[in-house]
């Protein structure tokens, strides 16, 4: 039970089950030179619809998507060399084919790199909220970047964005309908009740609402879509640290005697942001 255990986020396994080791698959996947255009066939060695997560964290719904939809091909962009270490493991232990795990921007990855009307879903599940005025140009939904979703979606595609954030959901309620027909869900995603990623699982203990939201593209011109884009606004909200933060806070800070220096519940990790360079290891 200690494998499975450590396989757990607060009680809730990581999807699959991790294979004999001759069975595991190499997962992880470099996105290329900058500038250059991503090669998805040369990455999963086959043509295929294609899921796309930026952002992935632990890569628990990429893995746990991959699992069930093996005909969709998977790449999940994620700053955080360790996160992306752990969520390739994962993956690769359970000896999937169709997912692999990129360290990058996964901003820069959609906006430059990922070719048009290449994906058939783009996910984007609790983006940082970055709550320091400095780090706002960080944020992963912009006008620019909604644009490139569009872009990079095939027809009828469709763009799944999720947020604890009452500011931010605010944010992608005013800009995600220009280009998408948005619609949201109350209740926790039936393929995964307990949560789709490691930071709904968080939020859902920490009591928060989830908003929780599928966007269809919408069949627009390019123009058009440029047309729409420049009318609206720059994420620049005030991500409204939550109470809860700011008392845990104070306890740990009280507990330690000193600086708290983040990673706690509802708030970046401690190394987001970090771009020390990609992960080592298989
Ligand atoms: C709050 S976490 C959510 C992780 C995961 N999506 C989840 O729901 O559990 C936000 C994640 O986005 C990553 N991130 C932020 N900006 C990014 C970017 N430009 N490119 C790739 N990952 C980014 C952070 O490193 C972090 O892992």
């Amino acid at each position: 039970m200690r494998g499975h255990d450590r396989e757990s986020t607060s009680g809730v396994p990581f999807p699959g089950r991790p294979l004999p080791r001759e069975q595991w698959t190499r997962t992880r996947v470099p996105l290329g030179a900058k500038g250059a255009r991503f090669d998805w066939v040369a990455a999963f060695g086959r043509e295929a619809p294609r899921v796309l997560d930026l952002g992935c964290g632990n890569g628990r719904y990429l893995v746990a998507s991959a699992l069930v939809r093996r005909d969709l091909d998977h790449l999940g962009v994620e700053l955080v060399p360790p996160a992306v270490k752990l969520g390739s493991l994962r993956a690769g232990q359970r000896g999937l084919t169709n997912c692999r795990l990129a360290w990058g921007d996964a901003s820069e990855f959609v906006l430059e790199r990922c070719p048009t009307a290449s994906v058939a879903e783009v996910h984007l599940y609790h983006p940082q909220p970055y709550y320091e005025a400095d780090k706002v140009v960080r944020r992963q939904l912009t006008p620019a970047i909604l644009a490139a979703i569009h872009r990079v979606l095939v027809p009828g595609g469709l763009f799944v964005f999720q947020t604890d954030n009452p500011a931010y959901a605010a944010y992608a309620r005013a800009v995600v309908p220009s280009l998408f027909a948005w619609t949201e869900r109350a209740d926790p995603w039936p393929d995964a009740p307990a949560g789709r990623t490691l930071r709904e699982i968080t939020a859902r203990k920490l009591g928060l609402a989830i908003v929780r939201a599928e966007a269809c593209r919408l069949d627009l011109a390019p123009d058009e879509v440029a047309r729409r884009v420049a009318t609206l606004p720059e994420p620049v909200f005030d991500a409204n640290r939550p109470a809860f933060r700011e008392g845990g806070a104070r306890r740990k800070r009280s507990r330690r005697g000193g600086r708290r220096r983040g990673g706690g519940p509802g708030g970046p990790p401690r190394d987001a942001g970090r771009r020390a360079g990609p992960p080592k290891g298989p």
